[in-house]
């Protein structure tokens, strides 16, 4: 079934879910769920969504989106993801959620992961998606300096992350060291566009 929204941009951002007046901010707004595993920090492939129209009306995607959506199942040249995915109000669009994220979507109450490698499968992080965990660092603390962080305390944050599913003993400094520094550098990108 089809929801029309009429988009008010005076309201952006409606939530805190996403980029700003992105598909996803919308969506939610409008009581439309889309899937958002990673909270919409651009860690995840959940919230994929197909553009069929008005796709060239949305700022283009970044490296980092590109990569995410690589993982994501039924991908088509039209796809973004919803929490990047940012129009810029030229023109009407047509949006489709796939059909297996509006079922996880339903079916899920919780945030916890969903989605990787095929319709239904399970997005889970582990001890080498530093860049994703990096992200979801710098969501959950965005007051923290990575550098300020020791290792012990950096081991039990990842293992608390929603939708970390290695055991914790599978870390090793140098993995550690890892997602350290890719925190570090989603944080200074973030500083640079403070
Ligand atoms: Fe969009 Fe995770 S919710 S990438």
């Amino acid at each position: 079934m089809g929801v029309t929204v009429t988009v008010e941009p005076d309201r952006i951002p409606f939530g805190r879910t996403g980029l700003p007046g992105s598909l996803l901010d919308i969506a939610l707004a409008y009581g439309v769920e889309i899937d958002h595993a990673c909270g919409g920090v651009c860690a995840c492939c959940t919230c994929h969504v197909i553009v069929k129209e008005g796709f060239g009306s949305l700022r283009p995607a970044t490296d980092q989106e590109e990569d995410m959506l690589d993982n994501a199942p039924g991908l088509t040249t039209r796809s973004r993801l919803a929490c990047q995915a940012v129009p810029d109000g030229t023109s009407n669009l047509v949006v489709e959620v796939p059909a297996w994220n509006r079922n996880l979507a339903k079916e899920s109450d919780s945030h916890a992961e969903v989605t990787g490698t095929g319709p239904g499968a399970r997005f889970r992080l582990g001890w080498t998606d530093s860049e994703s965990i990096g992200r979801l660092l710098l969501a959950s603390r965005p007051q923290v300096h990575p550098l300020s962080v020791g290792f012990t305390d950096l081991h039990a944050w990842v293992c608390a992350l929603p939708g970390f599913g290695d055991p914790p003993d599978a870390s090793n400094e140098a993995r550690l060291e890892a997602i350290q520094m890719a925190w570090l550098k989603a944080y200074a990108a973030q500083q640079q566009h403070a």
